[in-house]
């Protein structure tokens, strides 16, 4: 087990757009054993190579549905191939920006593919919490993050709050 530093809001490699994998190699699924594992310490229920300051296509997520059955996919050179009319708002959070959450506007149902860990093409077709992890996860490897999807009247109200919480750090 190993646990990676997670960057936090600030740091360049968050706001790169990530290299694809040339080839899914073990190194790939060591970084993706190891995502997995900050992940959890974290208590996140998605992660994506940026926030471990690794500018590759590689992201995790662990989400539970409504069953409380857990859907966990680790992908490799993720696409949103489909994205569902219909819109809903529900609050999000990003391991790189602790403390901040905000609602966010997002499409309910995408469908997504990409390679499994042992380079296998697969396809999710999913809605609800799974589909607003793997959209917030593939934003991350553009650069984007939920914060750039809010208005910016509310961008700016959180962007005090994080200026506010960091003096707070920097002082203790
Ligand atoms: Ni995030």
């Amino acid at each position: 087990m190993a646990l990676l530093e997670i960057e936090v809001l600030g740091a360049k490699v968050l706001r790169e757009r990530a290299a694809p994998v040339e080839a899914v190699t073990e190194e790939t699924r060591r970084l993706i054993d190891d995502m997995f594992d900050t992940m959890y310490d974290a208590e996140g229920i998605g992660l994506a190579a940026p926030q471990v300051g690794v500018s590759e296509r590689v992201m995790v997520v662990d989400v539970p549905d409504e069953d409380g059955k857990h859907r966990v996919h680790a992908l490799v050179n993720p696409v949103v191939v489909e994205s569902g009319t219909e819109t809903d708002k529900a609050t999000e959070g990003c391991l790189s920006i602790p403390g901040l959450e905000e609602e966010v506007t997002r499409p309910v149902r995408v469908v997504v593919e990409g390679l499994s860990p042992s380079a296998e093409p697969v396809r999710i077709e999913a809605e609800g919490l799974l589909a607003r992890a793997l959209q917030h996860e593939i934003d991350h490897l553009d650069g984007i993050l939920f914060i750039d999807r809010l208005s910016p009247l509310k961008r700016g109200i959180l962007m005090r709050k994080w200026r506010k919480r960091k003096k707070g750090r920097a002082a203790r």
